[in-house]
């Protein structure tokens, strides 16, 4: 392949060096576009066509339905990792040896105690409050009861702004959803692992003990591992443009939170709960919203179906639609929602429609099924994704900041009007 594109404007041609990646994706390299051409710019509104950074973090291939953190394939890493492994893997580029996820772990646990005045902010929102925008909130309130910033040149500083988000966020994550059911915000129990430990400081009544269910705490585990990282996504892309202003960790991560919130990325699960509760309100009739998604001239799409990249099938949702009936089955639920999941999926697959755009069911079409049949409120549901992807924004975060990446800030095309002369107002 040769090693360089060539653009022709008015005649004159410029050569730009391509970049093969590990997996041969090629890119062309554009960065001295503007200089060598006297301000030609490129334009790509949604980044269909734009790489932002060279990443050696997360492999996705959405033809062929591949994904891989450091180079294990997630098919392999939910079958025998645990999350936490998967957050060492995805941060520091290597699975931990036995000594070093002990130590991981213990310093985590060190830190898994929130300042008591977050209480007081917690407090201040009302219960009707979405649980997305108090956990952003929360997130960035830290940065107020840890004001020193990391210093990014010492791996130690690093490391230990690395644990401590690691160990406050489950706990704000908890207290969340416990504020809303107005339980005591209580804390977990340093000596369970840290998904069990997560599940009991969220479902824990202050009038009885928590009995860990083994299959709960492996699908969480499993949820978890399957949305800690998906490369240059809208969340993560804020997270690094966010932080490539040196702006801190936690700062850059609550940003993530918000981006995650839309309904068009991780808002998605909470919304596919939504959507499949409304068609059973409305008597059930998977033909009229299949429809209705159809129509180009109804606003309505089918939520939990498409995605960006995935053109094939989402390798996560085949592992989670598996996880999904384990989950349902060993709890006994029964569930007319489910009914209509179930209805819908087979529906959308035999469709024309949706096979001729590649639409098939996304990762969050299952998880706010497996939520569900947990007992986690559906406003929770984008929560439990910001919690799984955690570590991916932590690991973007950093390897943004040690390969030294230049703020972020895109160019545009103006279309506005051309200079002007102003007008007084009693001449408008
Ligand atoms: N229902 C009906 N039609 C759809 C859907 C859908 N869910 N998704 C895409 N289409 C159609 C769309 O109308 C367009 O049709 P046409 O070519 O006739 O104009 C075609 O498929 C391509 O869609 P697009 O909007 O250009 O695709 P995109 O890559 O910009 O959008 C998406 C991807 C995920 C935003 C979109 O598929 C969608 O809105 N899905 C529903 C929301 C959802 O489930 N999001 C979760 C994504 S997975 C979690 C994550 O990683 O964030």
């Amino acid at each position: 392949m040769s090693k360089t594109a060539t653009l022709e404007i008015d005649g004159k041609k410029y050569e730009f060096p391509l970049i093969v990646g590990t997996e041969n994706e090629v890119a062309i390299d554009i960065k001295t576009l503007r200089t060598a051409t006297g301000g030609v710019t490129t334009i790509d509104p949604g980044y269909k066509n734009t790489g932002s950074c060279e990443s050696a973090i997360t492999f996705l291939n959405g033809e062929e339905g591949i994904l891989r953190y450091r180079g294990y394939s997630i098919e392999e890493l939910a079958e025998k990792a645990d999350f936490l492994e998967v957050a060492f893997l995805l941060i520091f580029g290597e699975l931990p040896t036995k000594e070093e996820l002990e130590k991981f772990h213990a310093d985590i646990k060190a830190q898994s105690v929130v300042d008591d005045d977050i209480k007081k902010i917690l407090d201040a929102f009302p219960k009707t409050a979405h649980p997305m925008g108090v956990l952003s909130s929360l997130t960035s309130a830290l940065t107020a009861f840890n004001p020193s910033s990391v210093n990014v040149d010492s791996e130690e500083d690093m490391y230990k702004s690395v644990v401590k988000i690691l160990g406050k966020f489950p706990v704000l994550v908890a207290w969340t959803m416990r504020k809303k059911q107005g339980l005591p915000l209580d804390y977990g129990d340093n000596s369970l692992g840290y998904v069990e430990n997560i599940l009991k400081m969220m479902f824990k009544k202050p009038n009885e003990e928590y009995t860990q269910n083994p299959i709960l705490v492996n699908a969480l585990d499993k949820l978890l591992i399957l949305h800690a990282d998906h490369e240059q996504n809208c969340s993560t892309s804020t997270v690094r443009i966010v932080g490539s202003a040196h702006t801190g960790l936690f700062a850059s991560i609550s940003s993530g939170i918000s981006a995650l919130w839309g309904p068009l990325h991780g808002g998605a699960n909470q919304a596919v709960l939504e959507m499949l509760s409304g068609i059973e309100a409305d008597g059930g009739d998977t033909k009229k919203y299949m429809a209705k998604a159809k129509d180009k001239s109804d606003a309505f799409r089918l939520m939990g179906f498409g995605h960006r990249v995935y053109k094939n099938f989402d390798p996560r949702a085949k592992i989670i639609k598996v996880a999904a009936d384990e989950v349902l089955g060993d709890l006994g639920v029964e569930d007319p929602i489910l009914d209509i999941a179930k209805g819908l999926e087979k529906e959308a697959l035999e469709d024309k429609y949706f096979v001729d755009r590649k639409l098939y069911p996304n990762v969050d079409f299952y998880s706010g099924i497996i939520y569900r049949a947990m007992g986690i409120p559906t406003d929770m549901f984008t929560v439990m994704f910001a919690l799984g992807r955690l570590p991916g924004w932590i690991a973007q975060w950093r390897e943004m900041r040690l390969r030294k990446e230049p703020i972020g800030r895109p160019r545009q095309v103006y279309i506005g009007e051309n200079s002007r002369t102003f007008k007084d107002i009693k001449n408008r």
